[in-house]
């Protein structure tokens, strides 16, 4: 991976940022809107942390370490600012914020398990269960910063997405074809246990918005599929030439 151009990218993405329009008026109804601010409480306590784990992680003999361990950082910036986004909402639409919750702590303990690769696994899942989220609640709101702040996590969360990609791409490149396999399947199952968690969580909320559970599925698996094929791509840009290869294209 290039991390020194993440670092840029994370700096570049903190300048000129717009912010949703908070005075609009009011126009979820109470029902709705009690169910939205509970979900989203749920996920703001998600995109808080510090971080502390990742950065300590880093591989120290990586060439990259420096740089990566900077777009790290700001990464994790760019999450804060998301919960700053989520509570503001959360308050408008009249919920609370909340200091725990099960599938909180249930992440937490998951993605510190087996080391650096795996908590980033882990971590683009949620972001690829979060994306689906974010897009139906964008699509299904009628309160326009609730709009707003999707939109600006949406756009925000296809960057971690990549930045995640490339570094778990590195060792996935590596990886002999039964590994992969491995991988895959692992990567799978883990993604399903969080999306049956955050429809257990969020099901009724997005269900108040229109979007039923296949739907919600769809649009989750359809993120997991382009994240994997990227995964490939990715892993194949990498893949050092053999012999015979370097013979085939000089011919
Ligand atoms: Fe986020
Ligand atoms: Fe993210």
């Amino acid at each position: 991976m290039k991390a020194k151009n993440w670092v840029a990218y994370y700096q570049q993405n903190r300048v000129n940022r717009s912010e949703p329009e908070w005075c609009a008026a009011r126009t979820e109804e109470a029902e709705r809107a009690k169910e939205l601010a509970r979900s989203l409480s749920h996920f703001q306590l998600g995109e808080t942390g510090g971080g502390s784990f990742l950065f300590k992680n880093v591989d120290p003999k990586d060439p990259e370490a420096e740089s990566y361990g900077e777009a790290l950082r700001l990464f994790v910036e760019e999450e804060k600012e998301h919960a700053r986004l989520l509570a503001e909402v959360t308050c408008r639409l009249g919920g609370h914020l909340i200091r725990r919750h099960w599938t909180h702590g249930l992440f937490r303990v998951v993605r510190k398990l087996l080391g650096l690769h795996f908590e980033i696994q882990v971590l683009v899942i949620a972001e690829l269960v979060g994306t689906a989220y974010y897009r139906k609640v964008e699509e299904g709101t009628c309160d326009l910063p609730l709009k707003q702040v999707c939109g600006l996590l949406l756009k925000d969360e296809a960057f971690h997405v990549r930045f995640h990609q490339e570094k778990l791409a590195e060792q996935y490149g590596r990886m002999m074809p039964v590994l992969r396999q491995l991988w895959l399947l692992s990567f799978q199952i883990l993604f399903y246990g969080a999306l049956s968690a955050a429809w257990l969580d969020h099901g009724r909320c997005l269900k108040s918005l229109g979007t039923d559970r296949a739907t919600f599925w769809r649009e989750a698996e359809g993120e997991c599929v382009n994240f994997l094929d990227g995964m490939e791509i990715l892993a194949g840009k990498q893949k050092r030439l053999t012999g015979w290869q370097y013979v085939e294209l000089a011919g």
